[in-house]
C-alpha cells in the first residue's frame, strides 16, 4: 500500500486510523488539536508537525473534518495541505460538505499536478470499526482505482458515481431523507405523547413496522433518554441540512421539508443538545411540545 496521510482525528478519523494501522499501512496523521492524535500515535501512526510535512511524507492524503470551513482551513495554500509541493499526490476528501466546495477544491488540486477524489462515507463509527462503510465516490477512474485499496480498509463497498463532486452530491442525497425522517419521527411521537401514549411503546411498534428506517433500532435507547456513545451529533445534522439546502437551492430545488427539519435541529442546538447524539432531537421535541401545550 502507498504511504498514507490522514487529517482529522475526530470520531470518524480516529476509527479510520485504527483500521489503516491494523491493515499495516504506513500512516502519518495530523489533527488541529494535537491531543486528539494521541490514540492513533499510540497505535503506531507518525505525527506530522505540519500539514505540508504530512503531504511530503504521504502518497495518498485522506481528509475527514467537520465542514466546508474546516476544508478551507486544512487545504489552505499558506500553511495547509496545498502550501508545499503536491505533484503526483492523491487527495481523498471524505467529509460531508457542499458539492461546490469539492468542485473548487478539485480545480486547486489539479492546478498543482495532483488529483482529488471525493469519497464521503455513509455509515457511522460502528460500521467504521467493522469495515462496513459505504464510500460514495467522485473522480477520474484511474484516481478512484488508486484510492480503492485504502478505502477498502474501512468500507464494504465503493460506489463510483461520476466526476469529482459526484460522491458529495450523492452523500447529500442520501442523508437528506434521513434528516427529515428524524423530524417526522419527532412530530409523530409528540402527537402520540399528547394523547398519553408511552414513548417506549410507540417506538417498539414503529421499530416492528414498515415505518422504521435501518438506523432506528440502534437509536431507540437514545430516544428513550439513555446517554450512550455519540455517533453523529445534533449540530452535525444541522450542518448537513445547511449544506443540503444551500446546494439544492443553488440548483433550483425547493427544500421546504429540509428547511423545516433545519429549524428543529437549530432549536435543539440552541436548547443545549448540540453535542448529543442526533436522536436527542426527539426527546427534546416531545418535551418541548409537552411543556408548551395543555389538553
Ligand atoms: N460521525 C459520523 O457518524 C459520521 C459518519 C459519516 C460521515 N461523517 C462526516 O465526517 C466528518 C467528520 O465527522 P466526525 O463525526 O468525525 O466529526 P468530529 O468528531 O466532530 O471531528 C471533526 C474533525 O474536524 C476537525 N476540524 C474541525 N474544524 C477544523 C478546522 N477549522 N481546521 C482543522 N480541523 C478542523 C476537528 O479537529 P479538532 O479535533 O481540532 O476539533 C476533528 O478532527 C463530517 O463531515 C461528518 O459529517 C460523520
Amino acid at each position: 500500500m502507498e504511504r498514507i496521510g490522514l487529517v482529522g482525528l475526530g470520531r470518524m478519523g480516529t476509527v479510520l486510523a485504527g483500521r489503516l494501522l491494523a491493515a499495516g499501512a504506513a500512516l502519518t496523521v495530523w489533527n488541529r488539536t494535537p491531543q486528539r492524535a494521541e490514540a492513533s500515535v499510540a497505535q503506531g501512526a507518525a505525527l506530522a508537525q505540519s500539514l505540508p510535512d504530512l503531504v511530503a511524507s504521504s502518497d495518498i492524503v485522506l481528509t475527514i473534518v467537520t465542514d466546508d470551513d474546516a476544508i478551507a482551513a486544512v487545504y489552505n495554500a499558506d500553511d495547509g495541505l496545498l502550501a508545499g509541493p503536491a505533484a503526483g499526490k492523491l487527495f481523498v476528501e471524505m467529509s460531508t460538505v457542499r458539492t461546490r466546495t469539492i468542485e473548487r477544491l478539485g480545480v486547486d488540486i489539479v492546478a498543482r499536478g495532483a488529483a482529488l477524489v471525493d469519497a464521503p462515507l455513509s455509515g457511522s463509527v460502528g460500521p467504521a470499526r467493522q469495515g462496513q462503510l459505504l464510500a460514495l465516490v467522485g473522480g477520474a477512474a484511474q484516481d478512484v482505482s488508486r484510492a480503492e485499496p485504502v478505502l477498502m480498509t474501512f468500507c464494504r463497498r465503493i460506489a463510483h458515481l461520476g466526476p469529482t463532486g459526484s460522491g458529495t452530491t450523492m452523500k447529500l442525497v442520501l442523508n437528506l431523507p434521513m434528516a427529515i425522517y428524524w423530524q417526522g419521527l419527532a412530530e409523530a411521537l409528540a402527537l402520540g405523547s399528547q394523547f398519553g401514549l408511552e414513548l417506549s411503546a410507540m417506538l417498539e411498534l414503529i421499530v416492528d413496522s414498515q415505518a422504521a428506517i435501518g438506523a432506528l433500532r440502534s437509536k431507540a435507547p437514545t430516544i428513550l433518554g439513555e446517554q450512550g456513545e455519540v455517533a453523529f451529533d445534533v449540530t452535525g445534522v444541522r450542518k448537513d441540512l445547511l449544506a443540503m439546502i444551500e446546494t439544492g437551492q443553488s440548483m433550483g430545488v425547493p427544500m421546504p421539508a429540509a428547511s423545516a427539519a433545519l429549524v428543529s435541529f437549530m432549536g435543539a442546538t440552541a436548547a443545549g443538545h448540540g453535542s448529543k447524539d442526533l436522536a436527542a432531537l426527539i426527546p427534546h421535541y416531545v418535551a418541548a411540545v409537552r411543556s408548551t401545550t395543555t389538553r
